[in-house]
C-alpha cells in the first residue's frame, strides 16, 4: 500500500500557516488489510480508519458518485484499484486536492499549486455541485485565506450560484451549517464568510435572516454606510479585530437582526430595533442549534447596544440598571465581551474604523464604581433581607454618580 498527506495539511504547509489536522489517503489496501495493521475502523459511510498510534485519519482512496440529495446522498466506491487522481479529482478546491509522499514529494494532478500561487480558491471538477456543503466550505475558505489575498474563481462562484439556485442548500442539516458558520469566526476575515455567501445567492437560503439586512437604509447621519447589511459585514470585520472571542464575533454580526423587520414606512429610523431583534435571534439560533453560550451574549448585545452608545448621557441609576440586566455581578466577563461587540458595532460605519469609543471606559469605570460597594459594609450597618439588596443599590448608584 501506499500513503499520501492529503487535503488542508499539504495546503496549509505550502502556505506556511500551522497545520492542525493531519489527513491521509491510503493507495491499493483494503479493510482487512487495515485492521490487521492495528489500524481502527472508524467511518460509517466511508472506509476510514485510525492510526494506531498517532490516531490520525487514514481514508482508503475512493470514487463517489450522487446518489441522492444534500451533502449525505453518495455512493461510495473504494478498492485497491482506485488511483490517487481519482481519489483527488473528487474533491472540492484545486488547492485542497494535493498529495504528498511519505519523502516529501508533491503530486499535483489538478494545478493546486498554480492556484496556490495565483491565490485562487477554484473547484476541481464539475462534481463540485454534487455537494452543496461546499458553498459554505468554499465561503469559509474564503474567509480564512482572504488576508494572503485569496479570491473565489468566477467560475467557481458560478457553480455556487448554481447549487444556491437548485435548492439543495435546503438539505444542509443545522450542525453543518452551524459547523461551517463557527469555524468562519475563528478564521482572520469572519465577514468575507457572510459576503461570499451573499454574493452567490446562498445567504439567503441558509441565513435569511442576515441577508434581508442588504438594502435596508439607516440613517445616513450615523451610518454614512447607509446600507445594514454592508454595515453588519464592516462590524464582524471590527469584532474580530478586536476580540479573538467566537461568541463576540458571533454577538456582532447578529446584533442588527432587527432592523430587517423594521416598516418599511419607518426607514430609516430602527427605533425599536434592539427588542425587535432578540425574538429573531432566539429563533435563529434555536433554528441553526447554536449554542447557548453564543445566543446569550447575542441577545444581550443586540438588547443594550443603543443603550450602551449613549453612556455619557445615561443617570448613574440607568448605568446601574444596565449593569443588572447583564447580570454582570454573576458573569463579570461579560460586560467587556458587551463592551467589545459595541465598540465593533461603532467602529463598523463608514469613516469610523479608527474612532475612539469612550462608552466603554464609562460602563467599566461605572462597574467598578459600584463593585467596591461591599455587601458584608451594608450587613455591618444593620440591614436585613430585602432591604440589603436596595441598599446595595442605592450605594451602588452613589458610587457610580461619585465618578461621573
Ligand atoms: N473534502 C472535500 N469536500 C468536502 C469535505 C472535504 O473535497 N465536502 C476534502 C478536501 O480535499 C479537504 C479534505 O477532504 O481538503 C479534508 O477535509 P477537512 O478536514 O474537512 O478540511 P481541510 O481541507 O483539511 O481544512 P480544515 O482543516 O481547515 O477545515
Amino acid at each position: 500500500m501506499q500513503v499520501y498527506l492529503v487535503g488542508g495539511a499539504v495546503r496549509d504547509k505550502l502556505l506556511n500557516i500551522p497545520v492542525y489536522d493531519k489527513d491521509w489517503v491510503v493507495v491499493g489496501s483494503n479493510p482487512d488489510e487495515m485492521l490487521s495493521q492495528g489500524f481502527t475502523a472508524v467511518g460509517k459511510d466511508f472506509p476510514v480508519f485510525l492510526h494506531p498510534k498517532t490516531k490520525q485519519e487514514y481514508a482508503l482512496a475512493r470514487t463517489e458518485r450522487k446518489s441522492g440529495s444534500g451533502y449525505t446522498g453518495f455512493e461510495c466506491h473504494f478498492a485497491p484499484d482506485v488511483t490517487l487522481e481519482e481519489d483527488l479529482i473528487r474533491r472540492d478546491l484545486t488547492i485542497n486536492a494535493m498529495a504528498q509522499t511519505e519523502d516529501g514529494t508533491l503530486i499535483d494532478p489538478y494545478g493546486g499549486q498554480r492556484d496556490l500561487n495565483d491565490r485562487i480558491l477554484r473547484h476541481v471538477s464539475d462534481a463540485f455541485v454534487e455537494d452543496p456543503l461546499r458553498v459554505l466550505r468554499l465561503a469559509r475558505f474564503a474567509a480564512k485565506l482572504t488576508h494572503l489575498g485569496f479570491t473565489v474563481a468566477e467560475e467557481t462562484m458560478s457553480l455556487m450560484a448554481q447549487i444556491a439556485n437548485s435548492g439543495e442548500l435546503e438539505h444542509l442539516t443545522a450542525e453543518r451549517v452551524w459547523q461551517e458558520w463557527h469555524k468562519s469566526l475563528a478564521t482572520q476575515n469572519p465577514e468575507v464568510f457572510l459576503s461570499v455567501l451573499r454574493d452567490c445567492g446562498a445567504l439567503k437560503v441558509v441565513l435569511p435572516e442576515l441577508d434581508c439586512l442588504f438594502g435596508v437604509p439607516q440613517p445616513e447621519k450615523w451610518h454614512p454606510e447607509i446600507d445594514t447589511g454592508v454595515h453588519t459585514l464592516m462590524v464582524a470585520k471590527q469584532a474580530a479585530k478586536l476580540s479573538s472571542s467566537l461568541p463576540v464575533r458571533f454577538a456582532a454580526q447578529v446584533h442588527d437582526l432587527g432592523k430587517g423587520v423594521t416598516p418599511q414606512s419607518e426607514w430609516p429610523s430602527h427605533k425599536m430595533h434592539c427588542h425587535t431583534g432578540v425574538k429573531i435571534i432566539k429563533k435563529l439560533c434555536e433554528r441553526v442549534r447554536v449554542p447557548n453560550e453564543f445566543k446569550e451574549l447575542a441577545l444581550f448585545v443586540c438588547e443594550q447596544h443603543s443603550n450602551v452608545h449613549r453612556a455619557a448621557e445615561l443617570k448613574a441609576s440607568t448605568k446601574l440598571k444596565i449593569l443588572n440586566t447583564m447580570d454582570v455581578w454573576r458573569k463579570p466577563e461579560r460586560l467587556e465581551e458587551i463592551l467589545l461587540c459595541c465598540q465593533a458595532d461603532h467602529a463598523g460605519r463608514l469613516g469610523c474604523e479608527d474612532n475612539p469609543y469612550p462608552q466603554k471606559a464609562i460602563f467599566e469605570d461605572a462597574y467598578k464604581a459600584a463593585l467596591s460597594v461591599e455587601v458584608k459594609d451594608i450587613i455591618a450597618d444593620g440591614f436585613q433581607g430585602k432591604t440589603i439588596r436596595d441598599e446595595l443599590d442605592k450605594r451602588r448608584i452613589e458610587a457610580i454618580a461619585s465618578i461621573n
